[in-house]
């Protein structure tokens, strides 16, 4: 099942529901929820009230909260509980990834590690079989509106085919119409996108394009 998930961080704040909501209409069956410290990466994002409102506005959709953050130990309970399907942790941050995954599960959400472009994806060979879901970043963490790095596909197509992963992949950071296909074929099979759904004239029209294509 192919998911066009928009990422809440290149929506309007003032107009967040309305355009939530819009692009729900429009064919996106998630959301993506970016939690940035600070620390981890150079920018400032939401907490987990949004996270709770919006779970709120939308109890049929699921979130997937991904977190740039330090000290994810921190932080995955309060995610998970404040409504996330899944919480996704980045593995360079993590002290004790195993320990993490039963956190997040044992609050009752999906877990997911997300890997930043310089993270090698032999990395996340020890996790695998613990978790639901992969993030694959196409872009360096903390910024929308970034150029997509076609290269990290190959961690895509690593997943799939050295190893066979049959869990959720999901590719984030620069993803649009044009190079979708590519990370489909990859294996991808959650499309994150901010910049090319929120900017775009007739979203429903690019999130049918995606999905025709697969
Ligand atoms: C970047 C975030 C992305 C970002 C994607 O650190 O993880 O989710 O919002 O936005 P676009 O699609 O504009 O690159
Ligand atoms: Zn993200």
């Amino acid at each position: 099942m192919i998911e066009v998930s928009p990422s809440v961080l290149a929506a309007d704040p003032m107009r967040l529901e309305e355009e939530l909501a819009g692009m729900i209409r429009a064919g996106c069956g998630r959301i993506h929820l970016d939690i940035m410290d600070g620390h981890f990466v150079p920018n400032l994002s939401f907490g987990p009230a949004l996270l709770t409102a919006i779970r709120k506005s939308f109890p049929h959709t699921p979130v997937d909260a991904h977190l740039m953050v330090d000290n994810p130990e921190s932080f995955v309970r309060i995610f998970a509980e404040a409504g996330a399907d899944t919480v996704v942790f980045h593995l360079e941050a993590a002290r004790d990834a195993d320990a993490l995954i039963d956190g997040i599960h044992a609050s009752g959400a999906k877990a997911g590690i997300s890997l930043r472009p310089q993270t090698g994806e032999e990395t996340l060979r020890p996790f695998l079989d613990g978790i639901e879901q992969v993030l694959v970043m196409t872009v360096n963490p903390g910024f929308g509106g970034q150029k997509m790095m076609p290269d990290m596909l190959r961690k895509a197509a690593w997943l799939r085919q050295a190893c066979g992963w049959r869990g959720d992949i999901a590719v984030d950071g620069g993803i649009n119409a044009q190079n979708a296909p590519d990370a489909l074929k990859a294996g991808a099979n959650i499309l994150v996108m901010g910049t090319a759904l929120f900017r775009a004239a007739d979203p429903a029209g690019v999130i049918a394009g995606v999905k025709a294509w697969a």
